[in-house]
């Protein structure tokens, strides 16, 4: 009966383990991030280990669960859903917030940071904190900047090399004026486009090319339909990973502070595994039969100058280049 009796304190430690532990999943407040490129990117990645550590840090209270390939819709809905509360957070590239907020440009200013460095240097020094809590009043906060590498031209049918050879050329660009200024002052024709449809967009001859980093080139395989890569290396548009204002009011004061200390620590991270993955993507869209040419950026650089002043010229877009260029 000693068995009996152990088996029946054995049933009842189980039965209290599994409340326990129905109660913990039970609790765990969910945050859905929309991503819109593939798991194996490296923002896919240091989101992963984001959600680790803040599930780590808040007792299991908080669960990252981060949603790929656009599952959540394209960066530009996915901001409208963040900002509405329907989902907590989205990572989306600068210049849809930039619709926002002028400000925002400067950080995708043409050729405004020497070197990946640079950028990182700028994206983990405290001089964005402000610019990046004054999104409050549009229903999101903007957590911290991730590198997307340089962007480059990519077409189908011959490489760009000069102005001249962009002319006429239909390039997607990020749905932002200042995007598709730049293509123009670059000599062709910017049409703003999400990245979903991209790939079917130039397959089918709507567009020539596309302006992207080398990663998302091969993740999302646009080298099949772009195979002409021309290192004009024009932009380091960041990307923003954005968290609704309702969702961070609902949580207590400690929870908001790890939330945003994890996130501000993730960009170290993301920078990490960017530099990690660069030259693999390159190497496995070449051996996809892309070809990479290396381009005189000069020319485009001085065609783009009228546009580097005029997104210059508020007395916080003149603040924030010259904090930007400090850290050169
Ligand atoms: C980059 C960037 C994305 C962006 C994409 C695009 O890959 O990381 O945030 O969506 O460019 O051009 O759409």
């Amino acid at each position: 009966m000693k068995i009996f009796k152990l088996s029946k304190k054995a049933t009842l430690l189980a039965a209290a383990i599994t409340a326990l532990y129905s109660s913990y999943v039970a609790a765990a407040t969910e945050l859905k991030v929309a991503f819109n490129q593939s798991d194996k990117h490296p923002q896919y990645q240091a989101l992963k280990e984001f959600g680790e550590q803040l599930s780590k840090a808040t007792d299991g209270r908080y669960k990252v669960s981060v949603f790929p390939n656009e599952l959540l819709g394209d960066q530009r809905a996915s901001l409208e859903l963040v900002q509405n509360g329907a989902i907590q957070m989205a990572v989306v590239a600068n210049p849809l917030v930039e619709n926002y907020d002028k400000t925002f440009a400067v950080l995708g200013i043409p050729y405004v940071y020497a070197n990946t460095a640079h950028q990182e240097k700028v994206f983990t020094s405290d001089i964005l904190d402000n610019l990046f809590a004054s999104t409050k009043k549009f229903g999101f906060e903007v957590l911290t900047a991730y590198t997307a590498g340089a962007r480059s031209l990519y077409t189908k049918g011959a490489p760009i090399k000069t102005i001249a050879d962009l002319k006429g050329k239909k390039i997607r660009v990020l749905q932002s004026d200042t995007m598709i200024k730049m293509l123009s002052c670059m000599g062709g024709t910017g049409v703003p486009m999400n990245q979903g449809e991209v790939y079917t967009a130039i397959q089918q001859g709507v567009l020539d090319g596309a302006e992207n980093n080398e990663i998302t080139y091969a993740d999302l395989k646009q080298y099949e339909v772009a195979p002409y890569f021309s290192r004009t290396g024009h932009l380091r548009v960041a990307d923003l990973l954005v968290v609704s204002e309702s969702f961070l009011s609902s949580m207590t004061p400690e929870d908001q502070a790890t939330l945003k200390k994890l996130a501000k620590e993730s960009t170290k991270k993301e920078f990490e595994l960017w530099n990690a993955q660069i030259k693999t993507a390159e190497a496995f869209a070449k051996e996809k039969g892309a070809t990479f040419v290396e381009v005189d950026t000069k020319p485009f650089q001085e065609s783009c100058k009228p546009l580097q002043e005029e997104l210059i010229r508020t007395p916080e877009q003149k603040a924030l280049y010259e904090k930007i260029i400090a850290l050169k």
